[in-house]
């Protein structure tokens, strides 16, 4: 049996989880914490840092005893502790890995410094105990990338965005049509009851040999859309979401399309192919229902988390402490790890 006390500040969200996995290997969430900051930094229209530092501070301590009030458990229970250590806003790190350290340091326990992507990238394990190699379309605020996963400790990135990251453009999308921060969850409200022909917005990429993403060119064409009509009707601003995600699902099909291919080619012999599907933006129901459809197509599995495993968490640093200690990667020198903004 492993359990880890699992901490993720590395953006707007403070959180705590205690995951385990029993000696035969199923893992169970025993609590999964998770303290919007949203309201604080709404009326900026996005993530203010020093605003996210100082709520760090004031909530991890409680968001912590909750977490391990919910497990029933206390810190002696505790195995190790897992704190996200990058990519990600500096003050957050700092405030979520020095505590982190400070726990293990007193309990005597090890500390596994996580990178935020590499949460995302083994939620599928926790919740669908999928095994290893599988493909990782990681679709988030930051990140934008399809990667092969091989095994813990074992990625390769296949493609990346050139500009945007998918999450930003949903929330600059949002922004210019003046949609509440944050954007995603908006822009898709809106979008249903929109028509999404309305407007011929481009689809990046599309069709180009390269594996790559490109969202800067979709922000554009929806500025100009806006401005064009200014002042924008809610009818407007519902066309306008609805032929963005309708954009934005195409383009992914079709960049998505070359990592399956690649993928088939790396691993001929793989009777069921996985694509996994994690960030934020995942929990768009538009572009899980066109992953959906390019899966059953090229008969690949599609694994999709739930809802709140989607976004950020700390169950997924956890579960991440947890893969990591199994598969013997933990650093002796860890609590000289230094938080990595850029990881
Ligand atoms: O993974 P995440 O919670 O944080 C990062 O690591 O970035 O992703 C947040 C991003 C934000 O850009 C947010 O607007 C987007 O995910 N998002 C969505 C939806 N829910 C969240 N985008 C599109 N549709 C949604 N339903
Ligand atoms: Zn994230």
């Amino acid at each position: 049996m492993t359990r880890v006390l699992g901490i993720e500040t590395s953006c707007d969200e403070t959180a705590a989880a205690v995951v385990e996995q029993t000696a035969d290997g199923a893992p169970a969430i025993l609590s999964n914490v998770v303290l919007s900051q949203i309201e604080e930094h709404a009326a900026f229209g996005g993530v203010v840092p020093e605003i996210a530092a100082r709520a760090h501070v004031e909530a991890l301590d409680g968001v912590i005893e909750a977490a391990l009030g919910e497990a029933h458990l206390g810190l002696h229970d505790i195995d190790a502790v897992a704190a996200t250590a990058g990519p990600g806003l500096i003050g957050g790190l700092i405030v979520g890995l020095t505590t982190a350290k400070a726990i293990a340091a007193a309990l005597g326990k090890p500390l596994i410094p996580v990178n935020h992507l590499e949460g995302h990238a083994l939620t599928a394990r926790l919740t669908d105990r999928l095994s290893f190699p599988y493909l990782l379309l990681l679709v988030s605020g930051g990140h934008t990338q399809i990667v092969h996963v091989a095994g813990v400790g074992r990625y390769e990135r296949w493609a990346s965005t050139i500009d945007d990251a998918l999450g930003e453009a949903f929330d600059k999308t949002a922004k210019l049509l003046g949609l509440p921060y944050p954007g995603g969850p908006n822009v898709e409200k809106a979008a249903r009851d929109g028509d999404p022909e309305r407007f011929a917005f481009p689809r990046p990429l599309k069709g180009e040999a390269r594996p790559d993403f490109s969202f800067s060119g979709l922000k554009t064409a929806v500025r100009r859309a806006g401005t064009q009509l200014a002042p924008l009707s809610r009818q407007d601003v519902a066309d306008i979401c609805a032929s963005f995600q309708r954009a934005v699902a195409e383009t992914l099909v079709d960049r998505v399309a070359h990592g399956l291919a690649r993928f088939r080619e790396t691993h001929p012999d793989l009777a069921a192919p996985a694509l996994v599907v994690a960030g934020g933006v995942a929990a768009n129901a538009a572009i899980r229902a066109a992953l959906e459809t390019l899966c059953a197509g090229e008969g690949f599995r599609l694994v999709a988390p739930p809802l709140a495993l989607c976004g950020d968490n700390a169950a997924m640093i956890a579960w991440a402490g947890v893969e990591r200690l199994r598969a013997g990667l933990v650093e002796e020198d860890a609590l000289a790890f230094a938080p990595r903004p850029r990881w």
